[in-house]
């Protein structure tokens, strides 16, 4: 470990050594389960270090794994491993050493702490989430989960009625720290791939109803520039495993620089949740498939419900956040609308199943579900895709446009419409191919003649659609990625947390 740099979590065997086993990690993630086969003796104990298995003569199976998920159908109760611990396994036997730095790099050597009493901690998870019931694929579960996942995130949160009858939100790990929040000079959202589209997503409404400058940080990004984090800043890391390595080390450069650090991750205990100064979960639930689906929407919802927190009580947006509350309230129904779409959209991936390539134009809260939308169909169905926004057409990207690439071009109800109605014509001008997702009852509107493919969608309170319009390019990429025959789940080249740089 003195050697080696770099996030890293190893096992180690030898047949030098039977019956052993060791494990240690740095950065990335590790966790002991501990199963007792005589179960109910362990409950809440505490872990005290060597000889654990034969304290109190009960036998017990240990497990070595970087994800929960891995451990659920075996034992609720973990141990997770911190950085620069060695986990030694021996004859039934486990004991926890700390490497420390300073003696290591004076020559000493890894030394027993004085006393490991850390907690074993339960796992918040059922053995049926992770099982794919009816569906066939991970990704097709958690795309059709979504109206119970949003449900499970907005419990508790959203506040309608009662005896002062005002619509309201509340976010118990951020109360302390809202005023820091409003008073600070920007938001900064920092985040990678899908998490990244989720954040950009919610910054227009954030900018809306706090009043602060929000700026967009992809982690890696920020990191290969050192850009500027002051103390003045809350910078605010979305992450759902809370475990990847470039928004960690994002995370560690902005604590150095003295900013509020907010963490938002659907992992419960994961690194960033731990180190971040306060946060929320997004409680989607556990995510297996590779693509990110359900927590993608929910990350939205919280990032709203973030914007109606540290928006406060205004009486200049009081209508406005009220609408808002009402579509958080419906949203789930919407989206049970929206997911009837599944068909169609299976439909739609048959004609494009060949093709090379697909653009997806949006703009304003939709530039994010552009982006989201063609990462998805890379990801999973291996096609070249591109999200664009709408107001670099002209650009640049106009010089694709011909009648044989397929565009997406999402054209909702919202301030922007018009605008997405001139770039439909244009396009359609240059014989563009288009596949138009509009607002129920817009078909008309958006595509005269009957000259394009329309996809309708449901219309909610504009900060909200992006939530709705995903959903059909989720289905589009999944459909896509069966019919084309490639692994839904796993994806070639690619890790459900991305823990190394
Ligand atoms: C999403 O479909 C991808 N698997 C990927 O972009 C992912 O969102 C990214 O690696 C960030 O992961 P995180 O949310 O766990 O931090």
């Amino acid at each position: 470990m003195r050697h080696l740099e770099g996030a890293y979590a190893l096992i180690f065997k030898s047949r030098h050594y039977p019956n052993e086993l060791i494990a240690c990690k740095r950065g990335s993630p590790l966790l002991l389960g501990v199963k007792e086969l005589n179960e109910g003796v362990c409950n809440a104990s505490a872990f005290h270090d060597a000889k654990f298995l034969s304290k109190n003569g009960n036998p017990k199976e240990l497990f070595l794994s970087s994800d929960a998920n891995a451990l659920i159908e075996h034992t609720k109760k973990v141990l997770v491993i911190e950085d620069g611990e060695v986990v030694h396994l021996k004859e039934g036997g486990v004991s926890i050493l700390k490497f420390d730095n300073e003696k290591g790099r004076n020559g000493g050597s890894l030394s027993r702490p004085a006393s490991v009493q850390r907690a074993l901690s339960i796992l918040e998870m059922e053995v049926e989430q992770i099982n794919k019931g009816k569906y066939e694929h991970y990704m097709q579960k958690e795309i059709h989960e979504q109206p119970e996942s949003l449900t499970t995130t907005m419990r508790g949160r959203l506040i309608r009625g009662g005896s002062c009858k005002a619509k309201t939100v509340l976010l118990g790990g951020l109360k302390d720290h809202l005023k820091t929040i409003r008073r600070s000079r920007r938001i900064v959202f920092i985040g990678c791939g899908t998490s990244y589209n989720a954040a950009l997503a919610a910054r227009p409404i954030l900018e809306e109803l706090s009043g602060v400058p929000v700026t967009m940080e992809i982690a890696s990004d920020l990191l290969d520039r050192q850009g500027p984090i002051y103390r003045e800043d809350t910078a605010v890391f979305v992450s759902q495993s809370g475990e990847t390595a470039d928004t960690l080390h994002a995370l560690e450069y902005a604590l150095e620089n003295g900013a509020l650090c907010v963490g938002i991750t659907n992992t419960v205990g994961s690194v960033i949740a731990r180190k971040t100064h306060c946060g929320v979960h997004i409680n989607a639930g556990c995510e297996i498939g590779v693509a990110s689906t359900k927590a993608y929407t929910s990350q939205i919802v919280v990032m709203a419900i973030l914007a109606l927190a540290i928006g406060g009580d205004t009486i200049s947006n009081q209508e406005r956040r009220e609408a808002i509350i009402d579509g958080l309230f419906d949203l789930p129904n919407k989206i049970r609308d929206v997911l009837k779409l599944d068909q169609e959209m299976k439909d739609l991936a048959k004609l494009l199943i060949a093709e090379q390539s697909l653009l997806v134009f949006g703009r304003g809260y939709n530039y994010a579900t552009a982006l989201e939308g063609a990462l998805k169909v890379k990801e999973v169905a291996l096609m070249h895709s591109e999200g664009i926004l709408a107001g670099e057409m002209k650009h640049g990207p106009l010089a694709l446009v011909d009648e044989n690439l397929p565009i997406v071009v999402i054209a909702t109800r919202d301030a922007c419409f018009s605008k997405q109605q001139s770039v439909i014509q244009q396009l359609h001008a240059r014989k563009g191919r288009l596949i138009v997702m509009c607002s129920k009852g817009d078909a008309a509107s958006v595509c005269s003649g009957g000259a394009c493919r329309v996809i309708e969608v449901s219309y909610v309170e504009d900060c909200l659609q992006p939530v709705v319009n995903v959903v059909p390019l989720q289905l589009l990429a999944y459909h896509l990625t069966v019919l084309r025959g490639y692994n839904v789940d796993q994806p070639r080249n690619l890790a459900k947390s991305v823990t190394t740089q």
